[in-house]
């Protein structure tokens, strides 16, 4: 059997408090602390616990060589060999394994980031029970649990010294900038309209011209920049309240300007994934539109390999999608949102995405704006509730 070690993993040692009766028993608080050796490797989605040896082994063993694993046992303790490979960092040649790491492999990511990205997908998680996990950890008001935060600015000289600007004279562009508030109240009695709902995704999302730079390399001119040309970010959607769609997941073409339809939802269904897309943040989970926005991450890492700003850029990107949905909702009378605390495993599991290959980094949102505020907006001008508050 040939083995080698996988593409990509860090290793991060980590403190844990664990309870112990026994400690208890002589009369402590029954708390101890341990450091443990905690693998991540993007290939798995799942942390990796390793004692002393196994580090010190898999430290030794190379990602690119295959080896015969009876070769390496001369060397290294078969247990500690065999542990590994049941830990599914030491990978055997042909296997399952092998094709995931040979995927990862191909997508050329930069191990730093593929690491980070692994170990930030949620699954499951519920905003609200955190919320709640946090004020119970702590009896004290927020500021004395926290501290105070750092200024909103960091001033460089004295008052007397700074150059003022001239005043900007307003244009319709800042009234419209002004009128960009996030929105926590959508309308769930009235459906959207076909034409502003295709005008959001068309501004936003839709390639203008399509230019071949060379054989088979096409590169995207749209609305928004994206590093490279290339656009690596597409737009899933779920559709709950939009004229003559019934509510389901779509992807949207970017060259055709069209919904490739992907699963039909009642409207429970609907709901119910909109809510966990969102970490259950029920204030987003009821716009008429959730927009998934999903990398491809070879897209970019085609060009930008392993590359230490690659994955930077994929996020950057993102902040300019999400801002044309916010000003081309908000252009239309509509309103919009932004999170970036989602499930992801969830929503490539209900979009079959594999996460190696293409995953959402943030959901965005649009829709009609409820008559009445029920929940915080953050509007101390007034620009679109009449009685500004936050
Ligand atoms: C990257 C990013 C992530 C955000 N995530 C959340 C979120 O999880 N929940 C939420 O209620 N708002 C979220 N927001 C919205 C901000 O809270 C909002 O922009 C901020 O309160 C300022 O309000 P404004 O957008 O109306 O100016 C997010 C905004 C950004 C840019």
């Amino acid at each position: 059997m040939l083995v080698r070690r996988c593409a990509i993993v860090t290793i991060e040692p980590r403190e844990r408090t664990v309870f112990d009766f026994a400690l208890l028993a002589e009369g402590g608080s029954g708390l101890h602390t341990l450091i443990e050796w905690i693998a991540i490797a993007p290939h798995l989605g799942e942390e990796v616990v390793l004692d002393a040896d196994q580090m010190q082994v898999l430290g030794t063993l190379s990602p690119s060589d295959w080896q015969a694993f009876e070769t390496l046992a001369v060397r290294h303790p078969r247990e500690t060999l065999a542990a590994l490979g049941e830990k599914r960092l030491l990978i055997a040649q042909g296997t399952a394994d092998d094709a995931r790491d040979a995927l990862l492999r191909d997508t050329y990511w930069r191990p730093a980031a593929a690491v980070l990205h692994a170990s930030s997908r949620w699954q499951g998680v519920d905003s609200k029970q955190l919320a709640r996990e946090f004020a119970a950890n702590s009896d004290k008001p927020i500021l004395d649990h926290l501290g105070p935060p750092p200024p909103p600015v960091r001033e460089h000289v004295p008052t007397a010294q700074r150059r003022a600007l001239p005043p900007v004279p307003s244009t319709p562009f800042d009234e419209l900038l002004l009128r960009r508030v996030t929105c926590r109240n959508y309308d769930t009695t009235r459906a959207l309209g076909l034409d502003e709902f295709a005008a959001v995704l068309y501004r936003t999302f839709a390639a203008r011209a399509v230019v071949e730079t060379a054989p088979g390399v096409h590169i995207l001119k749209k609305g928004v920049p994206s590093a490279g040309g290339l656009h690596p970010t597409g737009a899933y959607l779920l559709v709950q309240r939009v004229e003559g769609l019934a509510p389901g997941l779509h992807h949207y073409h970017p060259i055709e300007h069209a919904l490739e339809p992907l699963r039909e939802l009642d409207e429970a269904q609907a709901a119910t994934m909109a809510r966990l897309f969102v970490a259950g943040q029920d204030y987003f989970a009821q716009a008429h539109v959730m927009v998934v926005a999903a990398s491809r991450f070879r897209r970019t890492f085609w060009k930008y390999r392993a590359h230490a700003k690659a994955y930077r850029a994929l996020m950057l990107d993102i902040g300019y999608l999400s801002h044309t949905i916010y000003l081309s909702a908000t252009e239309l009378g509509l309103a919009a949102f932004i999170t970036a605390a989602i499930n992801e495993v969830d929503i490539e599991q209900a979009l079959g995405l594999d996460p190696l290959e293409e995953g959402p980094l943030a959901v965005c949102g649009f829709g009609i704006r409820a008559a009445q505020r029920r929940e915080v907006e953050l509007d101390p001008l007034g620009a679109v509730w009449q009685s500004p508050a936050i």
